[in-house]
């Protein structure tokens, strides 16, 4: 008789526990460097959020519970199981003969995809460990599934280059910053949805223009954006069940959220020049073109969009951008002269923030049954 094995490879794990032991097993290989980078606090790096789980626990999700039921059927049959592994399509990496430019920026890219995605899995983890609530337990264990096996594949891929992130390490040494549950729901809510328009705007790109698929992960991109989809879903039906969190005064609090995802993606995406120039995507163009996807599928939730069309919109997110590059550049300078040059790019960031959040929001009605379905 045999006694039940444990899977090897994170893609194949059916709970987060599981896909954890498995990396955790893996971590003796991992890098100092990329646990490093992984570690950063920054405005601009992604962070670990916890919460009050008794509140979040406390969620009735009774009202949507057609939809819900839906939703939860279609992640226990997870159509994603042993996706996320190298297989055949998995071609050579050659990491060594890769432009330094764009190695380094990719090396990046790799090692904070892999934190935001540990993000998501340690604070579902831990709902999940925290809840009483069936409901609420059932979908966070489902959530932390997907993103244990999502981070464990970016670091397969970092393995080749040499580095790799200590998932363990950040869980117990990475700072928490705490979210009350509302700002978790609407921050959580878009970067799955920012996630998912991301994903599938790279994939489609590539679909188009396969000369310019530098790596193979870009290969595993549709199933995993849809994996994101359902996780934004799942917030989406989250928030419907108390009409309070996108009405009244949080509906400023919604705009605030749109517009920090929003810009701080802009900034971070144009600190990677040679990345993007090898994906053959023009930064801007991107950018608008997720903002585009967000906003249409924000919409089942959210009573307002931003007006990414207003001429203050791209100027301000420039001005942004360029005050970033003088922060960046005064702090690396140190001193005096750098740190007055650091306070006046703050302040310059800070208008342009303000400049921002300032403009217009587009109003609408949003449409009484909230499910959607990947379309892009
Ligand atoms: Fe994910
Ligand atoms: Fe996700």
């Amino acid at each position: 008789m045999n006694a039940p094995t444990m899977p090897k490879h994170t893609a194949d794990a059916t709970t987060v526990e599981e896909g954890l032991a498995i990396q955790e097993e893996q971590a003796k290989l991992d890098s100092k460097f990329a646990t490093d980078v992984a570690m950063q606090n920054t405005l601009l790096t992604p962070r670990f959020y916890t919460t009050d789980f008794d509140e979040m626990d406390a969620i009735d999700v009774s009202s949507v519970r057609k939809d819900w039921d839906e939703l939860i059927d279609e992640m226990e049959a997870d159509p994603n199981k042993g996706h996320f592994r190298k297989n055949e399509d998995w071609d050579h990496v050659d990491w060594d003969n890769m432009e330094p430019g764009l190695r380094k920026e990719f090396i990046d890219f790799l090692i904070s995809s892999c934190t935001a995605e540990f993000s998501g899995c340690v604070l579902y983890k831990e709902m999940k460990r925290r809840g009483k609530n069936g409901d609420i337990v059932q979908l966070f264990q489902l959530m932390a599934r997907d993103e244990a096996r999502h981070a464990g594949f970016i670091n397969d891929a970092l393995r080749e280059a040499g580095v790799a992130v200590n998932l363990g390490f950040l869980t117990q040494k990475k700072k928490y910053t705490y979210f009350r549950p509302k700002f978790i729901y609407y921050a959580t809510y878009l970067s799955e949805k920012i996630g998912y328009a991301r994903y599938i705007t790279i994939f489609r790109h590539l679909q188009a223009n396969p000369d310019h698929r530098f790596h193979p992960i870009f290969k595993w991109f549709e199933e995993w954006c849809n994996d994101e989809f359902r996780h934004g879903e799942a917030f989406a039906l989250l928030m419907k069940t108390d009409p309070k969190l996108t009405s009244g005064v949080n509906v400023f609090w919604i705009k605030f959220f749109l517009t920090a995802v929003y810009a701080t993606m802009y900034v971070r995406d144009h600190q990677r020049p040679a990345f993007h120039e090898a994906l053959g995507v023009d930064p801007d163009w991107y950018a608008h073109e997720v903002y585009t996807k967000t906003s249409k599928l924000s919409e089942q939730i959210f009573p307002i969009t931003l007006d990414i069309d207003h001429p203050r919109w791209q100027t301000n997110l420039e001005r942004l951008q360029r005050a970033n590059v003088q922060i960046d550049a005064a702090k690396k300078r140190g001193g005096v002269g750098g740190k007055l040059s650091q306070m006046a790019g703050s302040a310059k960031a800070a208008l342009a923030f303000v400049s921002l959040y300032t403009i217009p929001a587009k109003k609408h009605a949003v449409p009484v049954s909230t499910r959607l379905q990947p379309a892009y």
